[in-house]
């Protein structure tokens, strides 16, 4: 262990998975997560039953992070945590476990925004290649779809976002629609892969500007279901895939479209995605078309859902700056970028 080593425990709680990592300054040394299957029954994240999981995952969890990473407690510099945004029940555990935990160690602790986590795992030194800045960020998860202009590691302004649903939570609502577990979006993806994305069309929703919208898409999507079900009951069941793709090639034309309206008026075409759902085939795919025009980043499939290496990762830019939280910090479910 160097001296000027950084170690840096990441603790992220902000929905349904407990995770916990472990940092030497840029390299991830463990990277744990707990997912919470009790959701799948309920279609959705029941926020009652997350925070009573993460109560009973977080200290294995921990345990876990410091025995994979072969180090021990007394070697940590700071733990950096998720203050928000997410679910109050949930991120309060990762929190106030980080305070406890911080308090006892003499550590200074590090309050990390989700969404800015979510890009910055791009700067792990695993990572093939690194993005430059300025870039566009895209953050499209379960929780939010927003267009961010990034200029710093810790210097981002949000400049559009859904004005209802997010991407993710529109593939998890049609999936649940078509009798699909939560969440979703894998299966669609997988089921997709399969079908033929032209036959069915579903409207884009025309939204001004760089937010994006849809809400419509997912009624327009039920008012579908209900009425070809009405006269095939098995319409679903002899359709599916080309159900998927085609629903599946809606939602991501939708976001492709927002995204070159971004990079043009904004003039940046570095365009840099993070987030759940950049797991999605055919958004890489859509991605890869444009590769003449813009030069695209997208996460290791480990780290587009939630994980506490990006959270660990933010804390490590943060330490840098000397900038700590103060032991008072509560989490805060509608945090925005700072
Ligand atoms: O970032 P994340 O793990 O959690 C939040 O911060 O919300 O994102 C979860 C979301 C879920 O809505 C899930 O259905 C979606 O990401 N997702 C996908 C895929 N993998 C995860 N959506 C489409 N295709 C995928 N392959
Ligand atoms: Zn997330």
């Amino acid at each position: 262990m160097s001296k000027e080593d950084i170690y840096i425990l990441g603790i992220e709680s902000s929905c349904d998975d407990t995770a916990a990592a472990i940092l030497k300054n840029d390299e991830v040394l463990s990277n744990c997560i707990a997912n919470q299957e009790i959701h799948k029954k309920y279609g959705g994240v029941v926020p009652e039953l997350a925070s009573r999981a993460h109560l009973s995952n977080i200290i294995p969890v921990v345990s876990q992070a410091f025995d994979e990473a072969n180090i021990n407690p007394g070697m940590l510099s700071a733990i950096a945590f998720t203050k928000g945004p997410g679910l109050i029940g949930s991120l309060l555990v990762g929190t106030e476990f980080s305070k406890a935990l911080g308090l006892s160690l003499n550590i200074p602790i590090i309050e990390v925004n989700h969404m800015q986590a979510h890009l910055l795992v791009h700067y792990i030194k695993s990572n093939k290649k690194s993005p430059d800045f300025p870039f566009l960020g895209v953050t499209i998860s379960g929780g939010h779809t927003q267009f961010v202009i990034v200029e710093d590691y810790l210097k981002m302004n949000i400049i559009g976002e859904t004005l209802d649903d997010a991407i993710g939570e529109a593939f998890d609502k049609c999936g649940k629609i078509i009798g699909l577990d939560y969440p979703a979006g894998p299966e669609i993806d997988k089921l997709a892969k399969e079908g033929d994305c032209e036959k069915f069309d579903f409207p884009i929703p025309k939204v001004e500007g760089f937010n994006i919208s849809y809400s419509g898409t997912k009624t327009a999507f039920m008012n579908f279901i209900n009425n070809s079900t009405l006269k095939d009951s098995d319409f679903i069941q002899k359709n599916k895939i080309d159900i998927c793709a085609s629903i599946q090639k809606n939602l991501i034309d939708n976001l492709i479209l927002k995204i070159r309206y971004a990079s043009k008026m904004k003039s940046l075409k570095r365009i840099v995605i993070g987030g759940g759902v950049s797991a999605n085939s055919f958004l890489k795919d859509s991605l890869k078309l444009e590769e003449n025009n813009w030069e695209i980043f997208i996460p290791p499939l480990n780290y587009t859902t939630d994980n506490a290496a990006m959270i660990g990762i933010v804390g490590y830019f943060k330490y840098l700056k000397g900038m700590f939280s103060d032991y008072n910090t509560i989490a805060s479910p509608r945090l925005k970028f700072k």
